[in-house]
């Protein structure tokens, strides 16, 4: 039998930058609170929401993604030929096939570099670095541009009181690369199809089209609270074990921001210590999904409440369902 080559990679990868992008439009509970029958005092105490970027008149996912990689890449310090590899986390692209990141990476001035779109929802960032990671150490790649990115606006049923004050856009990049010691730590991952119906989308393309309605996203806000609050926490637990770091050991806590009562839930469940600074970008931000943890990861480093060199927890859950977290040394 013929023996073949195998590729062989880094020892160790690492995030090497971060970069990131939202909307310019500004929507405030208030103006949400024209289409459903809520209050802001409601939303703010209920989610920690108080606005949300949604797409303005010639901005799109597309666009987004751009600004977010640009960022990173130029942070990362390197070119766009350097890239080997695009990984694009989103369910907000409106083709079928072929999948944003191809068109991306050119657009990007990337070349020939391996290029697809990761569905994992609100996990999909931690997805995408989990990849990045697995392709850098297996030498299947160098450097990795991870993209999570949502205009989760266009599939939102404005009117619904369900779902209306949560969802939002943006979009978050890293560029994942090789190291000589451990910047990811193993990913805890997983997926529960029994609960596929705890957020779905309304109609598939199939009926949408029969039935000339625009699909939007449906959610049980209850079921996906209560998952994320039980078995999420367990998870994030897992993650910690996995990087051999106590809670004690870590600096910073960037959970997906789904709703900062799930937040502070998983803060006691875990037991960080006061000196844990914790994303709470919702508050500004909404939730945009596969965007929400890198987005906050950029937000935290810029406004200098994290250091570069500091260990991170972070976890994302949502839609499948499905989830996925890993410890990282942020960039
Ligand atoms: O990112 C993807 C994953 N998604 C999530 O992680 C979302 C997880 N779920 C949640 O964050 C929360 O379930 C929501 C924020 C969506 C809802 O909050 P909740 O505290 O779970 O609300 P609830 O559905 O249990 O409803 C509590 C009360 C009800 O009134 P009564 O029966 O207690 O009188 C609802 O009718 O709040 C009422 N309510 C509202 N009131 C004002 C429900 N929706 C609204 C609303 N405005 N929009």
């Amino acid at each position: 039998m013929t023996t073949l080559k195998a590729s062989t990679g880094s020892p160790y990868a690492r995030i090497l930058s971060v970069g990131s992008a939202v909307p310019s439009r500004v929507l405030d509970n208030e103006y949400m609170c024209q289409f459903i029958d809520s209050s802001d005092e409601w939303i703010t105490q209920r989610t920690g929401i108080r606005e949300r970027r949604w797409l303005a008149e010639g901005e799109s996912l597309e666009s987004l993604c751009l600004d977010a990689a640009t960022t990173a890449i130029a942070r990362a310090g390197l070119t766009a030929s350097e890239i080997d590899a695009v990984l694009v986390s989103t369910v907000s692209w409106y083709h079928q096939t072929p999948a944003l990141a191809p068109s991306l990476a050119t657009r990007l001035g990337i070349t020939d570099a391996a290029a697809y779109d990761i569905s994992a929802a609100c996990a999909g960032f931690c997805y995408g670095l989990a990849q990045a990671e697995a392709l850098v150490r297996a030498g299947q790649a160098r450097h990795v541009l991870v993209i999570g990115a949502e205009t989760l606006s266009q599939m939102t049923d404005i009117t619904d009181r369900a779902t209306a004050f949560l969802f939002a856009d943006g979009a978050g990049a890293v560029v994942v690369g090789p190291s000589q010691t451990n910047g990811i730590g193993p990913v805890v991952w997983g997926s529960d199809g029994e609960q596929t119906d705890a957020i779905w989308q309304t109609n598939d393309w199939k009926h949408a089209v029969e039935q000339g309605t625009w699909p939007s996203l449906g959610m049980n806000g209850r079921a996906v609270f209560k998952w994320a609050t039980s078995f999420i926490a367990g998870a994030a637990s897992t993650c910690l074990e996995r990087s051999g770091i106590t809670p004690e050991e870590l600096d910073v806590f960037i959970p997906h921001q789904a709703n900062n009562r799930i937040t502070d839930t998983l803060l006691r469940y875990l037991k960080l210590p006061e000196k844990v600074v914790v994303a709470r970008t919702i508050q500004h931000y909404g939730n945009n999904s596969a965007a929400s943890i890198p987005i906050a990861m950029d937000a935290l480093l810029s406004s200098g409440e994290a250091k570069s060199g500091q260990t991170a927890l972070m976890i994302g859950f949502g839609a499948g369902l499905v989830y996925a977290g890993q410890v990282v040394t942020l960039p």
